[in-house]
């Protein structure tokens, strides 16, 4: 049996609800206020199922009685529901307040990596020397990477670079396996004389291990010019080596095979603070530009000669900084950076 709906009982009720509304301060406590003043089962509720149950003739009294108590009750929960969200909302802005004009312990500068900062250094070497800089895109057509750099259509020197090449086939483009197609292509876009050096990566099909990337860096150099030997491409090898390594750097050319180049030679660098003492160090590959490819390029060899080389980079950073593992170069840990006095 319910309690008798009288005005003193309802009144006990709504005072209770009040009660609970006004001492909830969050969301959860609200939650229960409701479920124990309000929901089905509370004594309100009980009170306004009960109504059914009375004589008809107190019926509208009762209803007026109970309905202006849940309306009551009902407001405040509403209003008291505001004020809940309004403190938590302002308790969470609070906490995650930040201070955009405190001043940081530490100024944190960006590090810019140190292949970056040695593709820069070589690059600045020959802007010092007068040459321009030359690009070409990654994504090569098989004629400049190869054709034009008199590789023969079915030479085995063309199976010696471990070339990627890209779909359809009938396009005939590939990932450049060096940066030498830039030699043609700044041949075809600039005026004779032409001193140009390229820095850029290449793509070879190699396994990435402690001295191989599939993925590395090259930089190139070419000069043509009337007159041009050997002793200027050694010269100007022998400039690079010593501003790199230390004036006591030296270049020892050894006899090698190139079809764009004809002699070749592969170089190597005297590193007189090499790890474990001096030593002669393989850096990359020269000579003097084939008579061919300056025919590719339209220019009349008996006019013009000169000479080009290319080396890696990574390789040149590996030697010169005495890194024992590639991965460390390839990876973006900041430590790595760091280790070249740079603040990151
Ligand atoms: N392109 C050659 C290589 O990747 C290097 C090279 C460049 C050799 C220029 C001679 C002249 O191995």
């Amino acid at each position: 049996m319910s309690e008798a709906i009288t005005e003193p009982a309802v009144e006990a009720a709504v005072e209770a609800a009040l009660a609970a509304i006004s001492a909830a301060g969050d969301a959860a406590s609200l939650k229960a206020a409701r479920a124990a003043h309000a929901a089905e089962g509370s004594p309100l509720a009980r009170f306004n199922a009960a109504i059914r149950d009375l004589p008809g003739d107190q019926k509208a009294a009762a209803g007026k009685l109970v309905g202006t108590a849940r309306a009551r009750v009902t407001q405040a929960f509403a209003a008291q529901e505001e004020r809940v969200l309004a403190a938590e909302e302002a308790a969470r802005l609070e906490a995650e307040a930040v201070d955009v004009t405190e001043v940081p312990s530490r100024w944190r500068a960006g590090a810019r990596h140190p292949l970056t900062m040695l593709m820069e250094r070589m690059s600045d070497l020959f802007i010092g020397m007068g040459w321009e800089i030359g690009e070409g895109p990654e994504l090569e057509h098989e004629w400049f990477n190869f054709d034009a750099l008199n590789f023969d259509e079915d030479h085995p020197a063309r199976a010696l670079q471990d070339t990627f090449f890209v779909d359809p086939v009938e396009r005939h483009l590939v990932l450049r396996t060096h940066t030498s197609p830039v030699q043609i292509r700044s041949l075809l876009s600039r005026e004779l004389p032409v001193y140009v050096a390229a820095v850029g990566r290449v793509y070879r099909t190699d396994e990435l291990d402690a001295t191989h990337t599939p993925v590395f860096n090259q930089i190139e150099g070419l000069a043509i010019d009337r007159g041009l030997t050997m002793a200027h491409l050694r010269g100007t090898l022998e400039h690079m080596a010593r501003t790199l390594f230390g004036s006591e750097a030296q270049i020892r050319l050894r006899p090698n095979y190139f079809p764009f180049t004809e002699p070749s030679a592969e170089m190597d660098v005297w590193h007189p603070r090499a790890k474990g003492g001096p030593r002669w160090i393989e850096w990359g590959g020269c000579g003097m530009v084939n008579p061919n490819v300056l025919r590719s390029a339209g220019i009349d060899p008996d006019e013009y000669q000169g000479f080009a080389f290319g080396m890696g980079i990574e390789r040149t950073l590996q030697f010169r900084n005495e890194l024992n593992d590639m991965h460390d170069m390839v990876e973006g840990d900041v430590r790595f950076s760091q280790q070249f006095g740079m603040v990151v």
